[in-house]
């Protein structure tokens, strides 16, 4: 696997450091896009250290920032003669936060790093994925996307670049999942529009993960107490990163694009249903995602916006 290159945002914590060690031990080419050089380099030297692999490589990326993307797509696509392998790892939810934030490029900045980020970055990265035998790309989605406890949710799309920040209660949590809900939609109609390229494109729903030392760090204190408590039964981020692993280079999925996919490596399928019993296994199981998703209106909304603000 000497020669593939594997592309993995926000890899220097959590499941992307233990997705990049993964590769890396597989052999793969690791290219960790990370916002924090210094911090980052620490964790570059370890995985190398721990998998004798030399090809891990550092550069700089704020999935925030479209001006970053745009440096990155180019140093990336000056230094490398392909992409075979992109995941969307990196994510912005700064649990117990009161305060709506906006991007450098003035969207709120948890659709900005987990949904029109990426997108920005897919599209500049497509031609390059186009030049590999078997282009893949993983979204890093979340059970936070169920609509099925509020069936009324919606995306506030007329509160993404800060219009009743003053006004209107912010909810982090709402917004975590909203965005990531945008991400599935994007993923669904990115899917659609590489197909053509070869390029296969999915997103996994993650369920519950340890957080990591650096992450709970940030928290705010009751929040450190609660994640300290929930990582006592959360699984370690290896088991995900061994999902990431499997959907981006086995047979199994080489065929497969535009699904979401579980942590038990399922497909998972639209609600037939969101009412009565039906509903209850939608809360409690993992097996469904709700019919917002594919929803035209929210799609050509999400999709709209993004190649609106990507592009302006
Ligand atoms: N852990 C879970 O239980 C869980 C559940 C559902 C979904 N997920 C998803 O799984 C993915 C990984 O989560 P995790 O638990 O491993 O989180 P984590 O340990 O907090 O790692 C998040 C990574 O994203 C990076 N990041 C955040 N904003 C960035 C930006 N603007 N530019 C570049 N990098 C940025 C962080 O970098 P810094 O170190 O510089 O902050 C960090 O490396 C995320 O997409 C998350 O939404 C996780």
């Amino acid at each position: 696997m000497r020669d593939k290159i594997v592309v993995i945002t926000g890899a220097n914590s959590g499941i992307g450091k233990a997705a990049s060690l993964k590769f890396a031990s597989e052999g793969y080419r690791v290219v960790m896009a990370c916002r924090n050089l210094e911090i980052s380099k620490t964790v570059q030297q370890e995985i190398m250290h721990r998998t004798n692999n030399p090809n891990v490589d550092l550069m700089e990326l704020d999935v925030a920032s479209f001006d970053s993307i745009r440096d990155f797509c180019s140093a990336f696509k000056a230094a490398y003669p392909r992409l075979d392998i992109l995941i969307h790892n990196a994510a912005y939810l700064n649990h117990g936060e009161k305060e709506y934030k906006l991007s450098p490029e003035h969207i709120e900045i948890s659709f900005a790093t987990n949904a029109f980020g990426p997108f920005l970055m897919t599209r500049l990265l497509a031609d390059h994925l186009a030049k590999s035998q078997d282009p893949r790309i993983l979204h890093a989605c979340t059970t936070n996307i169920k609509h099925f406890f509020d069936p009324k949710r919606k995306i506030d799309f007329d509160n993404l670049r800060g219009e009743y920040r003053e006004s209107r209660r912010h909810n982090v949590y709402k917004m975590y999942g909203d965005s990531k809900m945008a991400l599935l939609m994007l993923n669904f109609k990115l899917a659609e529009e590489l197909k053509s390229q070869g390029i296969k494109v999915n997103a996994l729903q993650i369920n519950r993960v340890k957080l990591s030392k650096e992450t709970i760090r940030k928290m705010r204190s009751i929040w450190k107490v609660l994640a300290w408590a929930q990582n006592l039964t959360n699984p370690l981020p290896s088991g995900m990163a061994d999902n990431y692993f499997h959907i981006c280079t086995s047979d199994e999925y080489k065929e497969v694009t535009g699904q979401l996919i579980n942590h038990k490596r399922e497909i998972v399928q639209l609600a037939s249903s969101e009412k009565g019993i039906h509903q209850l296994k939608n809360i409690f199981g993992s097996g469904t995602y709700p019919n917002y998703a594919t929803d035209a209106y929210n799609i050509e909304k999400i999709w709209g916006m993004s190649i609106a603000l990507t592009e302006g």
